[in-house]
């Protein structure tokens, strides 16, 4: 065998090697194996000198393919090793399979409350009302006064409301923007007011120190009590389902007369009692009455003229009795197994 020929074979075993390497150190090793300094290809070239110089010239031309044949054939099996994301050797090294599921990117949801805020938005602004907002920190006329509630009355209480150093008041209700908005606006006006409220109660299953309500009001010439059922049974219909039942209790509010606690029937039981709803067959969702006419004196509109009702929904109720969720406070603590179930 001639040296050009041990040289080729040399070439075909790097070939055999190289194609076998499946990590970015074997083809490392292989380097050093056939191109090193002590590597195989060098051994061979040393024997140049002592070969028949009639032979030189072939072995020449066969060493230097072999350095440019090894050469490309690493650096291409380096970049094929690369592209497939293996890092390890042997049988625990990572391929690529492009039939596994794409890697989703992480998206964010509405909060359940939301959710239930936006719904109950949607159908109220479609039977005619303009959504608007109010403060949450407010002051003592808005929350009390200009709703007609006196000055000796139990919610005024600073166990009954959060009273801030600066003078002004956690709002504990969203009827303050009643008033806020009678005072910017004539009748006809037809209003929903979604927001937080703030009320110093112990926290437990069903209490919270904040909580949501969505306000509603409408003004006009001869509105009626009437109205009032018609707009809240066309909303309980449409968010409940049609076999709904509201039951109107008579109920006080300083700011309402005649005023009334109103009721859906049990989704589960339709009215006769079940454990879901406590054996009562109605869940208690909102406030209601017809607007005092002192509230509407305290803005300066008619009462001889205008007549309006008003109404305040508690949100978390209504998102609890939806889901059948148990305890409020897990719509505050944030814990994403719980509100990733409401995720769409
Ligand atoms: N603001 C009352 C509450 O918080 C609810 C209500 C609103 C009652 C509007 C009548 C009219 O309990």
């Amino acid at each position: 065998m001639t040296l050009a020929d041990k040289i080729r074979q040399l070439i075909s075993e790097a070939q055999e090697k190289i194609a076998a390497a499946d990590s970015a150190e074997t083809i490392e090793a292989l380097r050093v194996q056939f191109l090193g300094r002590k590597g195989g290809l060098a051994e061979l070239t040393g024997l140049l000198g002592q070969i028949d110089p009639a032979e030189k010239p072939e072995a020449g031309r066969e060493a230097n393919r072999a350095k440019n044949e090894i050469t490309a054939l690493l650096d291409a099996r380096t970049a094929a090793v690369k592209a497939s994301g293996a890092s390890g050797s042997g049988a625990g090294a990572a391929k690529l399979d492009l039939t596994l599921p794409g890697t989703a990117p992480a998206t964010g949801g509405l909060h359940p409350i939301t959710q239930v805020v936006d719904e109950i938005c949607d159908i109220f602004y479609r039977l005619g009302f303009q959504i608007v907002s109010g403060p949450e920190m407010e002051t003592d006329y808005y929350n009390f006064e200009a709703l007609n509630i006196p000055a000796d009355h139990s919610s005024r209480d600073d166990l009954a409301t959060f009273y801030l150093e600066n003078g002004k008041l956690l709002r504990s209700q969203t009827s303050t923007v009643q008033t806020r908005i009678m005072e910017k606006e004539r009748p006809p006006v037809k209003v929903l007011a979604p927001g937080r409220v703030y009320r110093p109660d112990a926290t437990d299953a069903t209490h919270s120190f904040m909580f949501h309500q969505i306000e509603g009001l409408f003004v006009d010439e001869k509105v009626s009590f009437a109205d009032l059922k018609g707009v809240l049974l066309a909303f309980a219909k449409q968010f409940f389902g049609s076999d709904v039942k509201l039951r109107f209790r008579p109920h006080f509010f300083p700011f309402t007369e005649p005023s009334a606690e109103v009721d859906v029937s049990c989704g589960l039981c339709k009215g006769s009692g079940c454990r879901s709803c406590g054996q009562k067959g109605w869940l208690e969702i909102l406030g209601a009455g017809m607007i005092h006419p002192n509230v509407l004196r305290a803005v300066k509109i008619s009462p001889e003229k205008y007549s309006g009702f008003a109404f305040g929904f508690g949100v978390e109720r209504i998102a609890m009795r939806r889901w059948g969720v148990n305890d409020i406070r897990l719509f505050y603590e944030n814990d994403l197994r719980f509100l990733r179930q409401f995720s769409a």
